[in-house]
């Protein structure tokens, strides 16, 4: 079976049109939605992540506001910043860049952040909001995710839902987002004893483990629906996932590429996520 290929990028431009019509409606109300990003430090990566993040806020209509802060910062000055931010109405979204220098607490830094602004979804807060079936903020891969499956017309209700990678910012929310869409849900992790045992059960297998192309043909279900979280470099440099895409296209139902899978999609619910908050503003 070829698969046949879910296309991040369309969908994500395609929400990406809802978003701006959300953000039209706000500006008919005064209201322009704006996400205040932090970041710490000097790494490249993390520069590149921020600098998408407001090249997209931008291309919405959005405010963005980026407050660079030195690596050496403390961590009082940082949550200084965080607590100004939690009391300026002009920005409705809070985010400040992960990971940070060692001698930053980055669970106080979260905890800082006002869950009513806290875009990224990774509060406690919000994240039990998320595990009881509350409204708050959704992690935003995790979301995007989930909009990439519907979008797809994929259903997970009643489906065996296999995840590699048990982070807080991807596996852990994940799986909790496919329990409470009805999905019957394994998490595996560095510990897990076979597994592939596990991975071949999967009608939908989510790779979030950071190893270039370590999910093989063997380890899926043919037919199944494969997600590639994974955002690596190969040995010669290339972009690659934690699926090795080659073989297991030819053996998948459907299957998200990198680039232009999954990633699109976080950054679009990070907007959605500020859009929302600006809007819940509006009742307070
Ligand atoms: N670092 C890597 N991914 C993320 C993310 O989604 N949010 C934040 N704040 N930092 C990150």
């Amino acid at each position: 079976m070829v698969a046949a290929i879910i296309n991040g990028k369309e969908i994500a431009a395609k929400k990406r049109l809802e978003i701006a019509k959300m953000v039209e409606n706000l500006k008919e109300n005064d209201i322009v939605p704006g996400l205040a990003v932090i970041l710490v430090g000097n790494n490249a990566a993390s520069r590149t992540y921020v600098t998408n993040k407001q090249k997209a806020c931008q291309e919405l209509g959005m405010n963005s506001l980026l407050i660079e802060l030195p690596e050496a910062v403390s961590e009082k000055e940082l949550l200084g910043k965080i607590i100004e931010l939690n009391d300026n109405p002009k920005f409705h979204g809070i985010l400040v860049q992960l990971p940070l220098p060692k001698h930053i607490d980055e669970k106080k830094v979260i905890e800082t952040i006002s869950p009513l602004k806290d875009v990224d979804g990774f509060h406690p807060v919000n994240i039990g909001r998320m595990m009881i079936g509350q409204d708050g903020f959704l992690p935003c891969t995790p979301f995007g995710i989930m909009i990439l499956l519907e979008e797809t017309g994929i259903s997970v209700a009643g489906k065996h839902v296999v995840i590699v990678g048990r982070s807080n910012i991807v596996g852990k929310p994940l799986g909790q987002l496919m329990l409470n869409q009805h999905a019957t849900v394994t998490y595996c992790h560095s510990k897990t004893k076979d597994l592939k045992l596990h991975t071949s059960q999967a009608d939908i297998l989510i790779a979030a483990v950071g190893i270039p192309n370590f999910i093989k043909a063997e380890d899926v279900k043919e037919g199944a629906v494969v997600i590639d979280v994974g955002i690596n470099r190969n040995e010669s440099g290339k972009l690659c996932g934690d699926v090795d895409f080659a073989e297991v296209s030819q053996k998948a139902g459907f299957i998200t590429p990198v680039p232009k899978g999954v990633g699109p999609m976080t950054i679009t619910m990070l907007l959605y996520n500020t859009v929302k908050a600006a809007s819940e503003s509006i009742h307070r």
